[in-house]
């Protein structure tokens, strides 16, 4: 008799799991990702304890979050919000592949809904570098032409990028780095990719996106949201090793 409970008991448990593991085989990576966002997103951020999650962040993305001219890391510094929950979710769930960032997004590293939402907040909240990568500067009239008629709808006119609609800001990014986006932006690398931008961006020649990128990277954001001065160090990580040249170091020559 114990032993028949016992059975039915493990066959409901059984069951019961099975289900859940169809139901959650049934969401696709972006459905994780939003589930995640929404979760995130219902959640008041704790800065403090952000900035406790961001020491391991601070490895790669420095204790300052400017990343790094060579587009290898981005500048996160000063970025929506939103938009860093949302990538952080993505590459977790799968949506945006990097071997160096996804090990870092996943729970047992940076934790759940709760992190997040705080290292997010703190992320926000640091000034940005004011010498962040440019490009060659040869096409900027043409690439004011094409952000106007191109980006302005979503990144906005500075781009500034849209907190609500979770829409990145893109001024004062790494030129590098807005290179290597957009490209796996449009060849679906990247896979959460706004669809309606990708079938904006489809026809670009190469001449045409290094000159919007370029003109991209020289937008500058609101003064307020820049460091003065391009040797700041975020005071928080008083003890980290800084490299003296990581942001003084001029962008690599740009190859076109
Ligand atoms: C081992 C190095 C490493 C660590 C540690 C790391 N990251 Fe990253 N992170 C990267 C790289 C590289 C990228 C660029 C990924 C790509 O090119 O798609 C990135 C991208 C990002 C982005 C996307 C930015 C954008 O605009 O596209 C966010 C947000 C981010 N990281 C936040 C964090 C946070 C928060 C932490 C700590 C929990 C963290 N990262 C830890 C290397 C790292
Ligand atoms: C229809 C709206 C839309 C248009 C038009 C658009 N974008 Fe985007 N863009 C987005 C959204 C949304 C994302 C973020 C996608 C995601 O990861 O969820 C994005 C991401 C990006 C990124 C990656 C930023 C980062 O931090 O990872 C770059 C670079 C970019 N856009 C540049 C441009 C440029 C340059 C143009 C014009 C040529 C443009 N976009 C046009 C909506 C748009």
């Amino acid at each position: 008799m114990m032993r028949l409970m016992l059975n039915s008991v493990i066959g409901v448990v059984l069951m019961s799991s099975t289900v859940l593991a169809f139901a959650d085989a049934a969401l696709s990576p972006m459905d994780i990702a939003k589930r995640e966002y929404d979760e995130v997103m219902r959640l008041s951020p704790n800065i403090d304890n952000g900035r406790r999650v961001y020491t391991t962040c601070a490895v790669c993305h420095h204790p300052e979050g400017w990343g790094t001219p060579d587009g290898v890391y981005p500048q996160i510094a000063g970025q929506h919000r939103t938009v860093i929950i949302k990538q952080l979710a993505d590459f977790r769930a799968g949506n945006r592949i990097n071997p160096l960032m996804y090990p870092f997004s996943v729970p047992g590293v940076l934790g759940g809904a709760q992190e997040i939402a705080d290292v997010a907040a703190y992320v926000e909240g640091l000034l940005m570098t004011p010498h962040n990568g440019v490009g060659s500067g040869a096409a900027l009239a043409l690439g004011a032409e094409l952000y106007q008629d191109n980006c302005t709808e979503c990144h906005g006119a500075q781009g500034e990028g849209d907190a609500n609609e979770h829409i990145p800001a893109i001024a004062g990014q790494h030129y590098l780095y807005l290179v290597r986006q957009f490209d796996n932006i449009r060849s679906g690398q990247r896979k959460n990719s706004d669809p309606k931008m990708v079938r904006q961006i489809q026809g670009f020649t190469p001449e045409q996106e290094f000159a919007v990128l370029d003109y991209t990277s020289r937008l500058r954001p609101p003064a307020e949201k820049l460091a003065t001065d391009a040797g700041w160090n975020n005071p928080d990580f008083p003890n980290f090793v800084r490299d003296p040249k990581r942001d003084l170091q001029p962008a690599p020559p740009v190859t076109e």
